[in-house]
């Protein structure tokens, strides 16, 4: 079967891992800002004020997209960008720049997929209230939501809402600023809490694009890694279903059932985990209806037996800082539900994700039959390390070779019937790491600058870069690299 013609080829990117100008035209701090001011203290990671300076460079890089002959782009508006304070009066210099980066898109045939939210809380609801923990988030983002879509409604067809949930309650520290107080171990409801109300905000947004949008189409960016049984056995292969529930389904059914996934609301129920719903919650959920699913695909996830049997804690996704294989800190652990562990079958890259194209086969097979929604890859890439060469070039097999693997295993799911909207690779442009600074790079364009040193952030074309344009010009169908070298 063929890729049809209509099929949006492009790449994605969130607004604080790569526009920089953190404080520049009004622009206030997010809670990116402030997080990765501390990792930069604690690991030397980049911070975000400069990131990839795409605010400053987005002319450029919107040329290099069409050069490569994207027809679409994803990326997200920086709420903190258009609303300083979170609330209040938008910032007209801000809400320009977004006008200028759509226009700039639209002129050169790409077509915005715009996410509403990507990490990046304004700070002053932070310290207003504790960001996304208090209740009050929900309004605050409905207004942001009202006035962001309603101001580019004749422009941007594609619509998505909040970006990887399932990620942002593994990782909240990384994703949500948390205030000390609710890191002893005791608060870790509020994971489920937060996940709760952006469940509202996801809703709200959905109805609102449905309202303001004439043909808007919207549904959420979630972070999806299909979970595999370490074994035959099958307590492993049980296992492998709880994580399921409690890492996918949790979400998609919320997405696409309007309500909580029963097992995976069941065990959070019984250790305190479950979040407060209130009158209307639910109906509010089920009201706010998807059009399709995109996807954030990087890994498949590996699941085994564990027992509740006083040796086991309960725990959360490790990280791998270091980039060094091998030296990820741990794995979530839910005794007498199930532990993640690592794959032995699968190579992983160097900061221990593993790589896995049969794995989004399998992810957007199920997921289509399971819900019966046309699809779109929001992210799938590989973190590496790249050398500049002296003669100015990247030459990124590796990358070339994973991200054929992975068109090549979506295709084989078209094959099988799955109706696909979008493919947009992580990342355009070289960005910072939500985890591992700018030196895990991502880009089929690469941002010359390091962790410490923003330098001129000058763009240079990777070996990714010919490929991709060689696939795209194909439809799809020449995946191999050797030919345009
Ligand atoms: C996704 C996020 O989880 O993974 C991106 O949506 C992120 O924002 C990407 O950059 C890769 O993760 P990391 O930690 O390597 O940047």
């Amino acid at each position: 079967m063929k890729v049809p013609n209509n099929f949006l080829w492009g790449a994605a990117t969130s607004a604080y891992q790569v526009e920089g100008a953190a404080t520049t035209n009004g622009k206030k701090p997010s809670q990116q800002d402030v997080i990765n001011k501390d990792s930069y203290k604690e690991f030397g990671f980049a911070t975000a004020e400069i990131a990839s300076d795409e605010y400053h460079h987005y002319k450029e890089d919107v040329a290099l997209m069409k050069e490569m002959g994207f027809t679409s782009y994803r990326f997200s508006i920086a709420w903190s960008r258009v609303f300083p304070d979170g609330t209040g009066e938008p910032n007209p210099e801000g809400v320009q720049y977004y006008h200028d980066l759509i226009d700039e898109l639209k002129a050169a045939g790409i077509e915005p997929i715009v996410t509403l939210y990507h990490y990046d809380l304004p700070w002053a609801l932070v310290e207003r209230y504790d960001g996304w923990i208090d209740r009050q988030v929900v309004a605050d983002f409905e207004y942001f939501a009202r006035f962001v879509i309603n101001e580019f409604k004749d422009q941007v067809k594609y619509w998505t809402t909040i970006n990887e949930q399932s990620i942002i309650v593994q990782y909240w520290t990384q994703k949500c600023y948390i205030p000390e107080e609710y890191l002893d171990g005791k608060h870790n409801q509020l994971r489920y809490q937060i996940n709760h109300h952006m469940n509202l905000a996801h809703a709200i947004a959905c109805n609102l694009v449905h309202e303001l949008v004439p043909g808007g189409l919207v549904g959420a960016p979630l972070g999806y890694a299909p979970v595999y049984p370490l074994t035959g056995k099958p307590e492993d292969v049980m296992a492998a279903q709880n994580a399921q529930a409690l890492r996918n389904d949790y979400y998609t059914d919320i997405y696409f059932k309007g309500f909580y996934n029963k097992a995976a609301q069941t065990y959070l129920e019984q250790h305190g985990l479950a979040p407060k719903i209130e009158p209307g919650d639910m109906e509010l959920i089920a009201s706010g209806k998807s059009d399709f699913m995109a996807v954030n695909y990087y890994a498949s996830e590996c699941a085994k037996w564990c027992p509740d049997d006083g040796t086991h804690e309960m725990r959360w996704s490790g990280v791998n800082r270091s980039g060094k294989k091998g030296e990820m800190s741990g794995y979530e652990t839910h005794p007498g539900f199930y532990e993640m562990c690592k794959n032995p079958n699968l190579d992983t890259t160097d900061w221990d994700w593993a790589i896995d194209p049969i794995g989004m086969e399998y992810m957007l097979r199920d997921l289509y039959n399971r819900y019966n929604v046309p699809l779109m890859i929001t992210e799938n890439g590989l973190g590496a390390y790249d050398t500049l060469t002296e003669d100015g070039k990247i030459h990124d097999p590796y990358r070339i070779d994973y991200l054929s693997k992975h068109i090549a295993a979506m295709e084989r799911a078209m094959d099988k019937g799955v109706e696909m909207i979008a493919y947009c690779p992580w990342s355009a442009v070289d960005l910072l790491s939500t985890s591992n600074g700018v030196k895990k790079r991502y880009g089929l364009i690469y941002v010359d600058r390091t962790d410490d040193d923003p330098k001129e952030c000058k763009r240079v074309r990777k070996d990714s870069f010919y490929w991709y344009q060689r696939v795209i010009a194909t439809n799809g169908e020449e995946l191999g690299y050797d030919e345009w070298k």
